[in-house]
Formats: C-alpha cells, structure tokens, sequence
C-alpha cells in the first residue's frame, strides 16, 4: 500500500515560524506511523518561491530574485531537520524540473480547451496571492493579512473552473472522505454548490515566474505555479525512476485552513483538465494561536520554531503542538504550556517511568530483565495498536496522543499499585516481582513503539536503555515482544530540566 503525504510548500519571502513548523511535524508524525505499518511512504516538503511578495522582498533588498530565494531556501530546508522530520524529497518551484512540468501541466489544459484570454480588473491580495471580492472584504482590508488589497487590470489567461462546478459536485458527493474534517468539507462543498467562477491563470506584469509556453510575455499564476508540485516531484526526485506510478493517486496534502479553496477546489479542476486523477484525500488543520492571535510574521509575534527546538528538543515540540490543540481545529498555545507539559508530562509521566523501570531493574535484578509473563492487560495493548492506528487514518493526531498517553498513566499506575519496592523485601514474592517488572519493561517497551512516531528521538532512547533492539514495525505493539537483556542500569533522564522558555 502507497501513502504518500505533501506539506504546502511555504513563501520564502519570510523565515519559518512555529506555524510552519507545525504543519511539517504533524505530517511527519502521520508519515512515519504508516511506515511503521509498513506501507510504501513518500514524504514532500518545499518551498513555494515564484510569488510577487517574494519578488518585492528581493527587490527591496537589492537582490536579483534567484540570489535572494537560493540563499533564503536554505532557512527553509533546516525546518524539516530542526523538527526532525525525515522527509523524502524537498522540491524548490525554482527546480528547471518542475518549471518545464508546470509548463507541460498547464499546456495540456490548453490543449482540452480550458483556458481562455480575457481582460481583468479586480482586487488583489499579495499576502494571499488571489484576487479578492468586495465581500470578503472587512472595512476594505483582506481579514488574513489586514492589509489594502490592490487594483489590477491586466490582460489574462484563465481557466473555465466554472465548467467544473458539476464534476467536483459529484466528486464531493461520491467521497464523503475527500476533505476531512466534515466541516471542512461541508465548506468546500457549499462554495462549489454556490457558484464557481473563472479565475486567472497568469499574470502579465511580472517578470517572476514559469513563462506561459504559448505566450512567454506571461507567468503561470502563482498559485497553479505551487499546486502543480505534489505532482512534479514525483517525477524528478529520483532521477530516471518516474514516481507517479506509486504514489499517485495516492496522495494525501495536508494544508491549513488558509489555503482550502486552492486545495479542495482549484487543484482537482486543474487535474481532471491535465487528465490527471485528484488527490485520494485533503486534511485540513486549523491555526495555532498564541495568547488567541494568529502566530504570522506581520503580526509580530512570531516563535521562532527553532528557537523552541533550541530550548526544548524537537520531540518535546512535536508533542507539545499536537497534544495541546485538538488537531483540526483552531487553538491557543503558550510558552508556559510548553514548559509545563515538557515537566510534568514528558519529564515525570514518561521520563520518570523509564528511570524508575531500569533502576528497578538495576537493583533488585542486576541488571537483568525476567522474562516473566502473566501480568499486564493484553486487551490494553490491543486498544493502543488499533485505536492509535484508526485514529491516525482519520488524521486525529490529537486523540492518537491521548490514547498513547492513558496507557503510559496507566504504566504508572501499574508501578504506584504493585509496589516493587515492598515485594522486594520478602524473597518469598521473588515470582511474583519477576511478573510485576517485566509487565513493566513489556508495557514501556510498547510503548516506546507506539509513540516513536511523536518522539522519534526518545523512542530509541528507551528501547536501548531497556536493552531492546531499536525496531519500529507496529507489530512490535502487541504484547509480550520483550527480549532477554541484562547490563540494565538506571537510565539517564529523558528530558532533563531546562530553564523556562520565557527565560530562555
Ligand atoms: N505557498 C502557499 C502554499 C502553497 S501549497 C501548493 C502558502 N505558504 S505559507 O508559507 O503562507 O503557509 C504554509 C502553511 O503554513 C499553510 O498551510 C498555513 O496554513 C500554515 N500556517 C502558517 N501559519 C500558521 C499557524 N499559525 N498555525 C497553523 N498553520 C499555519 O500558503
């Protein structure tokens, strides 16, 4: 089975934050689960680098675009590494690979009849790279970017989306799954059923950007530009292996709430045009808001993501950003709730489980782990391995972590119940300390296993402090799979204090 899973590709008219990062860390999360399964995964990540604000920004510094976006490209090719996510490819829409692809893409729509040349006026927003109704409008300012959007009357390209209104009607209507959450798809939905309009493919007035091929005084609009990405990358990542074969159509974009309509509406239109097959499902996630404001670079309060990675490690980010906010929805994050989550959950719940379970281990059995079965719940480690799964097929990377973390409370709970330090008073309950420790290393172990997708630093860290082969195949859920292993001795910390964020 394919499972291949793109991020957007993100502006480098700016460096990244910790709105960006989180989209790149949940796909990662979401990426690794299904290689665990041991499904065919590839991974796509990028930069999105022929927009007007990226133009303007070179322009301001005094740069030729192409000096300013190699150089700028390469903040962004850290963001995937600083959130440790292990990506497949990273495609630049600067590749000349991906600027002839756009241009087969886009000639191909030529070609089916699809684009049209007519004069347009209208409102346009850089910040968003689309033209903008009066309606969507507040007090004459684009709500997004809170900023005057501008007057342009150019000489177009565009392309006939209203032809597809009924396709994607009944596209919708044959996939209840295409757009997830329901409530987003019920939103894309009702704004097909409302009426679609032609839009613009390209752009006259700027010399940045894939050439028209039959008209090389024109760009490719910016957005067709980017979506045309998740496809072109499979055809050049891997010199002389075409991907698409493998992967398409089994894609799945994970994007943000901003950016739905040109997922959700514009880019299966544009597919059926090039004859190409949509995507098998869009995610849709919310923002991350810090103290109830969207966290962008023009509003000022931006977190570094890096600098949060500097300060906590990126497991700790990872776990922070998809356990405080209910994956999909909008939510309110704060540096105190890093910190606090960082100590109590990582730091004690898990943390101190591990250095208690190799201490005890340690002390009271050299070192040497009993293979004694008996104890421990079977059914909970069921519930974990097809719970955390079916939960991340559905995107739910939230519930998945609070599934993962009920069984490591319950973990502890095991240990404050049984008590190994009184059974080990009394020879007389040697056995019964045998089946109470090795529940415990069994159900640690598993553990690690199940979370190595959230915390794919930490996961190995247990398992080899347990003295267990460092294997990741979901399999190894189950329970019963711990290993002989002795020269057990009391773990190091896991996550060890740090100042507070806001000190740092
Ligand atoms: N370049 C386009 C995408 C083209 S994809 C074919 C773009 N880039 S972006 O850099 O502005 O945004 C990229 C992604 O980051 C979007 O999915 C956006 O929703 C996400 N986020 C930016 N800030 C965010 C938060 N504060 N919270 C969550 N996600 C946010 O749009």
């Amino acid at each position: 089975m394919s499972f291949y899973l793109t991020t957007p590709i993100y502006y480098v008219n700016s460096t990244p934050h910790i709105g960006h990062a989180y989209t790149t860390l949940a796909a990662d999360i979401l990426v690794r689960h299904h290689r665990q399964r041991g499904e065919d995964t590839f991974f796509l990540t990028g930069t999105d680098e022929h927009a007007s604000k990226v133009y303007r920004v070179a322009e301001a510094e005094g740069l030729d675009p192409k000096t300013y976006v190699d150089r700028i490209a390469e903040k962004w090719r850290e963001l995937p590494e600083r959130v440790d996510a292990d990506i497949d490819f990273f495609i630049r829409t600067t590749d000349e690979e991906h600027k002839r692809f756009v241009q087969d893409f886009v000639q191909r729509i030529y070609d089916n009849g699809d684009i049209y040349e007519d004069t347009y006026a209208g409102l346009y927003c850089v910040g968003c790279e689309a033209f903008k109704t009066e309606a969507e409008l507040v007090d004459g300012k684009c709500p997004e970017h809170d900023t005057v959007p501008e007057w342009i009357e150019e000489k177009n390209y565009f392309f006939r989306l209203s032809a597809y209104q009924d396709r994607l009607l009944q596209l919708y209507d044959e996939r209840p799954d295409f757009v997830q959450p329901p409530f987003r798809y019920n939103e894309a939905r009702s704004f097909i059923a409302s009426g679609l309009q032609d839009f613009s493919l390209s752009r006259a007035g700027q010399p940045w950007g894939v050439s028209i091929p039959w008209d090389p005084g024109q760009v490719v609009y910016v957005w067709v530009d980017a979506l045309i990405n998740y496809l072109s990358a499979l055809t050049y990542a891997r010199p002389g292996d075409d991907l698409r074969e493998r992967y398409w159509p089994a894609v799945r974009h994970l994007i943000g709430k901003d950016i739905l309509r040109f997922h959700c509406i514009y880019w299966p239109a544009l597919l059926l045009s090039a004859g190409y097959e949509v995507p098998r499902e869009i995610f849709v996630h919310g923002y991350l808001l810090l103290d109830d404001r969207k966290i962008s670079k023009s509003r000022g309060n931006v977190i570094d993501a890096l600098d949060l990675v500097d300060v906590y490690g990126s497991d700790a980010v990872r776990y922070w950003a998809t356990r405080s906010v209910q994956f999909g929805q909008d939510g309110s994050v704060s540096l105190d709730s890093v910190h606090e989550r960082y100590e109590r959950e990582l730091g004690n719940d898990l943390g101190n489980l591990l250095s208690r379970t190799t201490a005890l281990i340690a002390k009271f059995r050299d070192g040497r782990i009993p293979i004694a079965p008996g104890l421990g719940e079977e059914a909970a480690f069921d519930r974990l391995a097809t719970e955390v799964s079916r939960k991340l097929d559905a995107f739910d990377l939230t519930g998945a972590l609070d599934e993962l973390w009920e069984f490591v409370r319950a973990l502890n709970k095991f240990v404050t119940d049984t008590k190994p330090w009184e059974l080990a008073k009394d020879e007389a309950n040697a056995d019964e300390l045998d089946r109470v420790l090795y529940a415990l290393v069994d159900g640690l172990r598993a553990a690690a296993v199940a979370l190595y997708a959230y915390l794919p630093a930490t996961a190995p860290k247990i398992l080899r402090a347990l003295g267990q082969p460092e294997e990741f195949a979901w399999s190894g859920v189950a329970q019963g799979g711990t290993a002989e292993a002795d020269g057990i001795e009391p773990s190091v910390p896991l996550f060890p204090r740090v100042e507070s964020a806001a000190a740092a």
